[in-house]
């Protein structure tokens, strides 16, 4: 296909980073979407209904009504690790490739987990705030006693390469790792990371810091709900980086509301950009709008990954990071 003049048209619906949109000059003709808010779906319904390709975020769902008004479609690239805005079986349906970008963004997000587990247990927004208000009185002996991390209990649930790397933090600050998850681990790897494995309900019991690290299913959507928060001690905290559905938010806010937890700290959300408002306002709740894998770096990384994956498909190749591998039969070669 490459051999011909005319390059497969590409929808991309943000604008990237340079090194990505250099490599797409290369293969493609790539329509942007440049606006700075978000494509409308109308848009996106328009634009796409013409193009080989789509690279798209995690902000843009990928369904049925989308793939039926692009006869062309042969790809879809998300920009994100989570691929719960694609539905993979329509995509598989319609013979179309999905592809995200796993691996890149795990560092990263460990980092920002142990920034918002940190900043919540030794409440560094109530600090921040105290001095740039210009009300700081000076040092006091009791003043913002937050609580201790090192020596604590961190129960990891769900423990693929994002729950791995934190673990591996974990080890720095001394604490006993418990994890759970639906399969367990190798036991080098238990070894390796001094972690334990527990049943769900027994780590909620145990763990000081929780860290949720589950992509989101049919069968982890709330899986931190009112029972499970009743389980937690009242001195533990919940931390959210891995898909906000996976917590029920309404009983979050019951929960922080009767002090049954001792605080949470969450990048993600149920209705992202809407947060639910029993958890706005409060001092040991801290809010970060979804930036976990927000380092120029890894949000680059991310989008050559995207750009390799659609040069790989157009190119007749296989896609590093292809999630329906059952379409790969029913593509015809972009050779032939
Ligand atoms: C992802 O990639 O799924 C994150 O949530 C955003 O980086």
């Amino acid at each position: 296909m490459e051999s011909t003049t005319q390059k497969p048209r590409l929808l991309v619906t943000h604008p990237l980073f340079e090194p990505a949109r250099r490599l797409l000059a290369e293969h493609f003709e790539a329509e942007y979407w440049n606006g700075p808010e978000r494509i409308p779906r109308a848009e996106l319904l328009r634009r796409i209904a013409d193009k080989d390709g789509l690279i798209c975020l995690l902000t843009e769902k990928v369904d049925e009504e989308l793939l039926a008004v692009a006869p062309r479609l042969r790809l879809v690239a998300t920009v994100s690790v989570g691929y719960d805005n694609i539905d993979l079986a329509a995509c598989s349906r319609h013979g179309i490739a999905a592809t995200n970008t796993p691996g890149v963004l795990d560092e990263t997000t460990a980092d920002f987990t142990w920034t918002l587990l940190l900043a919540v247990a030794r409440r560094l927004l109530e600090g921040v705030e105290l001095v740039q208000s210009g009300t700081w009185r000076g040092w006091s002996l009791d003043q913002l006693c937050g609580t201790d991390v090192w020596g604590k209990i961190l129960g990891i649930v769900g423990f693929g390469r994002i729950g791995r790397a934190v673990a591996r933090r974990a080890r720095g600050f001394g604490m006993r790792i418990l994890y759970s998850d639906a399969v367990r681990a190798p036991a080098e790897t238990e070894a390796e990371l001094g972690a334990e494995y527990r049943e769900l309900d027994s780590l909620l019991g145990e763990a000081d810091f929780v860290s949720l690290h589950v992509p989101l299913l049919p069968s982890t959507r709330h899986l931190i709900g009112a029972a499970e928060l009743a389980r937690m001690k009242p001195t533990a905290f919940l931390i959210n980086t891995s898909r906000g559905p996976v917590v029920d938010e309404e009983a979050l806010a019951q929960a922080l509301e009767r002090g049954q937890i001792a605080g949470a700290a969450l990048d993600v959300y149920e209705n992202e950009p809407r947060v639910h408002p029993g958890l706005l306002g409060r001092k040991n709740v801290v809010l970060a709008p979804h930036m976990a894998s927000a380092s120029l770096e890894t949000r680059t990384r991310m989008a050559v990954m995207a750009a390799e994956n659609a040069i790989a498909l157009f190119s007749g190749r296989r896609p590093p990071n292809l999630l329906n591998p059952e379409v790969l039969d029913r593509l015809q070669s972009p050779q032939s």
